[in-house]
């Protein structure tokens, strides 16, 4: 009896010491982590921020508190880098501690860590190699990606001309001839531009992807547990994810039927005979991981590229005299005789200055995507722990004029001034079409084959 009551208190002894010292464990890494305004419970610090400008708001919070600095989405508590210096030490200098990716809840609502955008771990190394290599070998068998990207501001200048100069919300255009590059590479075959159905995924990923941007997007970000059984138009963004995923998953099913494992003919293809060859029950080459990384690359390779060559045609009639300029460029290097070229860029240091200066002031995913710390990290005077921490990178704010002029005769590397970690070969999770070439192609190619043909004119003064 006597013993039996020894062995209970010990055994309370020992629980009540674990608890403490849990809780000093937990509070010596909380006075670690960086400084930021005092969360309130669940909602966090929501009333410290426009979710309409999250950016701003991180940039007046990093004013105070710093470049590094925690705050909490809801109950969510993130550390964002704000500024050059911050993020290329972070994600260049230490790539390997914060090459995770981190949380981002509409996306996560359909891909739930699976493809390879939003995975972490093995899963992610796996799937970015095979990735990067089946994309160099299709942008570069015989039909390469420049005859691709020429094919298509082809087909660009003629649906334009089709309208006879009306004028027109140029949207779906720029994007029909985006997407039908990847789609080329991801589905073998591109589509028509009448095309129904390739007219509706344009537009469920062009919902999904401005939602994302929107103030209920940011809410639906920090409240996610209860927004997703909310009404609301983040409903209508997990039906716009949800169709595209549906209409992948039929594409790999048609791939399936028509498989021939010595001639793959796209992406698809090679990932299932990948598929086929692997005799691990735990393989990542597996269905989901195949249908969700081909929406990876077919949603990322129409919406960013599309989205910065609408804001750039946009910048161009901003500024008729860096259009004139780069019309004068495209005349004497090109002329109108022939298709541009990826080798022409060489030439045009006043094209490729403007390209540069659009992608910039563009900004078009001013945060980045989230990143996560893959093991308890020192960054600075901090302790990030990798449990519960996203770092979220941010750039510096972007200058109030499109400056081309400046840019064309300086010979900084022009990588360092816009994205110093997106497009940086040394981080682990650089935006995948840096390796594969064409993310300054193509603006390129579209910008200059459009701009040989036609001007600009807006029926109002541009915003
Ligand atoms: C101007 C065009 C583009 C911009 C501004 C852009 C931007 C980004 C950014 C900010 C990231 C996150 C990188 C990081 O975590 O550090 C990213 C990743 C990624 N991008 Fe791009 N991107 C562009 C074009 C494309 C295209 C055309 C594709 C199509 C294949 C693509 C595929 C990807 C993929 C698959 C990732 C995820 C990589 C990973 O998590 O390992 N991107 N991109």
């Amino acid at each position: 009896m006597l013993a039996s009551g020894l062995l209970l208190v010990a055994l309370l002894t020992c629980l009540t010491v674990m608890a403490l010292m849990s809780v000093w464990r937990q509070r010596k890494l909380w006075e670690k982590l960086p400084p930021g305004p005092t969360p309130l419970p669940f909602i966090g610090n929501y009333l410290q921020l426009n979710t309409q400008q999250m950016s701003d708001s991180f940039m007046k919070i990093g004013e105070r508190y710093g470049p590094v600095f925690t705050v909490h989405l809801g109950p969510r508590r993130i550390v964002v880098l704000c500024g050059h210096e911050a993020v290329k030490e972070a994600l260049v200098d230490q790539a390997e501690e914060f090459s995770g990716r981190g949380a981002q809840a509409t996306f996560d609502w359909l891909f739930k860590g699976y493809g390879v955008t939003f995975s972490n771990g093995e899963r992610a190394k796996q799937l970015r190699r095979f990735s990067i290599i089946t994309l160099r070998d299709f942008g570069m068998g015989k039909r390469g990606i420049e005859e691709r990207i020429q094919e298509e501001a082809g087909f660009l200048i003629e649906a334009i001309r089709g309208t006879g100069g009306a004028f027109i919300d140029p949207t779906f255009f720029l994007s029909r001839t985006v997407s039908n590059v990847i789609s080329s590479i991801v589905f073998g075959d591109r589509f028509d531009y009448e095309d129904k159905e390739f007219l509706s995924l344009l537009s469920m990923m062009l919902g999904s992807f401005q939602f994302t941007a929107t103030s209920m997007g940011q809410i639906c970000e920090m409240f996610h547990s209860v927004m997703k059984h909310l009404p609301g138009p983040q409903q209508q963004a997990f039906k716009e994810l949800q169709g595209l995923e549906d209409f992948i998953a039929k594409k790999v099913e048609q791939n399936q039927r028509t498989l021939d494992p010595n001639s793959p003919r796209d992406f698809i293809d090679s990932f299932l005979i990948r598929m086929q060859e692997e005799n691990n029950p735990n393989t990542e080459f597996c269905l989901k991981n195949l249908v969700l990384t081909t929406l990876n690359l077919f949603f990322a390779g129409t919406e960013t590229v599309s989205t910065t060559l609408r804001y750039g045609f946009l910048l161009l009639m901003k500024h008729p005299d860096v259009e004139a300029k780069v019309h004068e460029e495209i005349d004497r290097v090109i002329g109108k005789n022939r298709q541009p070229k990826f080798e022409d860029r060489a030439k045009m240091p006043y094209t490729e200055a403007v390209i540069h200066e659009i992608q910039r002031f563009g900004d078009i995913i001013p945060m980045g995507l989230a990143r996560r710390v893959t093991k308890d990290t020192r960054f600075r005077e901090f302790l990030l722990p990798k449990r519960d921490t996203n770092p979220m990178s941010l750039k510096l704010p972007v200058s109030g004029n499109m400056n081309p002029h400046a840019l064309s005769t300086s010979r900084l590397g022009r990588h360092e001034l816009h994205m110093p970690h997106t497009f940086c070969p040394k981080t682990h999770r650089t935006c995948v079409l840096q390796t594969v070439l064409f993310r300054r192609h193509k603006p390129h190619v579209c910008i200059a084959s459009y701009l040989r043909d036609m001007n600009f004119l807006s029926p109002k003064a541009p915003p």
